[in-house]
Order: C-alpha cells, then structure tokens, then sequence
C-alpha cells in the first residue's frame, strides 16, 4: 500500500509517549545545539535498540537532552505535527510528571507547558482543525504508592481545568510492583472522570494481570504476553488494545512478527488501534505500524482503510 495512501487515511493514535516520539532528527538538533550528549551517546541515538535494556537507555539519553521549558514545548509540537503530517486525526499523547528544578521544571509547570504547547498548535493556521489532541499522563508502577498518589493528584488538579487531560496509565518497569497496591488510587481518578489505560502483559510476568482485568480498565496497551485464560478474558470483557508491534520486537517480547498476538485478536475480530508506542526510540511512524500490521494480517486496502477508521472508536 502507498504511503501517500496510508498518510491519507484519518485515523487515532492512542498509544504515544511523549519523550519516546521525538523524531531522531529533531533529537540529534537538539543534542548537538545544548551539547548534552557526547559521541558516543549521539551515535546511540541514531539507531533503533536491539532489546529491552537498550531501549530504556535511549529514554535516558532523551532526558539529557529534552531540559527547561523551551524545549519541552518545542518538542511537544514537534509530536504533534508528525502524527498530523502521518494523518493522525485524533492523538491521546501520554507521558509522566517530570521535576528537574535546576532547569525550571516542577511538575506544575511540566503539564503547564505541554498543555499550553498543545492549545497554541490547536488554535494555530497551521493545524486549521485537522488533528484533535488528548493528553493520559502515566504513573510509574515502580515508583511506589506514595509516588503515585502524589501524581493523581496533582492530575486531578489540572483535569480540573483543562479540557484535555482526558485518562491516566498504568507504565512503567513491569517487573516492579502489584496493581493492587495502586488500584484506590486509580480508582478515585475513575471517578473523578478520568479514562484507565494500563501498559498490560508487556512481558511474561502474570504477577498482577487478573487483577488489572478485575479493574476493567477503558483500553489495554501491548497485551502481548498472554495465555489462553488472560486472553479469553480480554476478549470476553471487549477491551479495546493498543497494539505497539515494532515495539514489541524491538525490546524482544515478541520473538518474532508471525506469532505477534495482533493475530489472534484480528482473528477473534477484538477491537485494536495500532499504534507506535516510541517511534522516535524505533525510528518508525505510524504509517510503517499499518503497513507490518497489514503485511502479517495479510490485509487488503479496504481492510487496512477499515482498520483505520475504527481506531477512530476507541478514543477515550
Ligand atoms: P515520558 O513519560 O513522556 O517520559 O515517556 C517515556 C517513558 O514512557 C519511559 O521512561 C517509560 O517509563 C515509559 N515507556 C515508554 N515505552 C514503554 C514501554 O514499552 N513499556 C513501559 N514503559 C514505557
Ligand atoms: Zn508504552
């Protein structure tokens, strides 16, 4: 399939992390002009990871560079401009609260910055209403509980006042903590209004997942890693998954495309949205998710347009 077609097709993304899509070229500007990586770093940079361990690297050499509020905003619409030059119609950005005081960034004023980075791109000529903007902000599992109640509310806070925090997610080293230890918490933002994602069987760890599943969570990310039981179990509930499939090779919890579990669910007919996860850390785009997806699905162009105007129904 053409990518000019693909580009063409309106469709959602749901499942981005903001440090994680930051294009490669815009990263390697930025580390050159505040000379924040040496050259050893900006080779890493130029290239996607090989496993789990290298991957979380990169987000560390991200953090280097990617300090203070100007380029924060910048980078957040740099985001939001590929999605909508990748003919993302409708994009929920997700990302943690970040502190770093030596550069003027508490996590007030972290959200600040991204949500006014949003509002002038949305109101700008340069989008004209073409892409519409949601933001899910994450809590680190394996930043214990009193980390995460802290989060919320300071989430709450802003969802108070601003029309586009819309849900929260469940992330983090999924080797680390229980889902029950969190779930008060995620379940007063239920009420409070917010949607749940939850980074879910990301890897074969089965520690909390029948939990997460009691919880009914709005979408499931990754779901990768599953057995037959968890498995009837999404199928049964009807929970939308985020599908990250280079994402899910490239850190080597899927070993390789043919037996990625997006097969099992297109073939259950299971709802899904592809989406990139980091495609500024695999140096993809969403283009190139519906095109592998498409090639392991064996789909026709009028299955993958249908793919894309349904990923427009699982918004939150
Ligand atoms: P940020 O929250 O905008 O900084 O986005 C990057 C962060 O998202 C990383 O530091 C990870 O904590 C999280 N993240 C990104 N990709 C993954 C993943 O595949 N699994 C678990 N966490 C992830
Ligand atoms: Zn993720």
């Amino acid at each position: 399939m053409k990518l000019e077609h693909l580009k063409s097709l309106k469709k959602s993304e749901l499942h981005a992390h903001l440090n994680g899509s930051i294009s490669p070229k815009l990263l390697y500007e930025l580390a050159l002009s505040t000379q924040t990586l040496n050259a050893k770093e900006l080779g890493l940079i130029q290239a996607p990871p090989s496993d789990w361990d290298s991957c979380f690297a990169l987000f560390g050499l991200v953090y280097k560079v990617v300090r203070g509020p100007q380029i924060l905003y910048r980078c957040t619409q740099a985001v939001i401009e590929k999605f909508l030059d990748d003919g993302v119609s409708h994009l929920e950005l997700r990302t943690t609260l970040k502190e770093d005081l030596e550069h003027g960034i508490s996590w007030d004023s972290y959200l600040d910055t991204i949500l006014q980075a949003t509002d002038d791109f949305l109101n700008s000529p340069q989008n004209g209403g073409q892409i519409t903007v949601k933001w899910i902000i994450s809590l680190d599992r394996s930043k214990g509980l009193a980390y995460v109640e802290k989060s919320m509310a300071t989430i709450l806070r802003h969802h108070k006042k601003s029309p586009y925090i819309v849900g929260t997610d469940f992330c983090g080293d999924p080797y680390i903590g229980h889902f029950k230890n969190f779930e008060r918490t995620f379940q007063h933002a239920r009420q409070e209004g917010l949607k749940t994602t939850v980074h879910f069987a990301e890897v074969p760890r089965f520690e909390d997942l029948w939990e997460i599943l009691d919880f009914s969570p709005d979408r499931l990310g990754h779901a990768c890693c599953l057995n037959k039981g968890l498995f009837e179990k999404i199928l049964e509930k009807q929970i939308p998954v985020e599908i990250c499939f280079t994402s899910n090779l490239l850190t080597g919890v899927v070993c390789a495309p043919e037996v990625h579990v997006v097969k099992a669910f297109y073939k259950a007919r299971h709802p899904f949205v592809i989406c990139t996860d980091d495609f500024g850390i695999f140096h993809s785009t969403i283009n190139d998710e519906y095109r592998k997806v498409a090639a392991i699905l064996n789909l026709q162009v009028a299955e993958v347009e249908d793919l894309a105007a349904r990923s427009l129904a699982h918004t939150f």
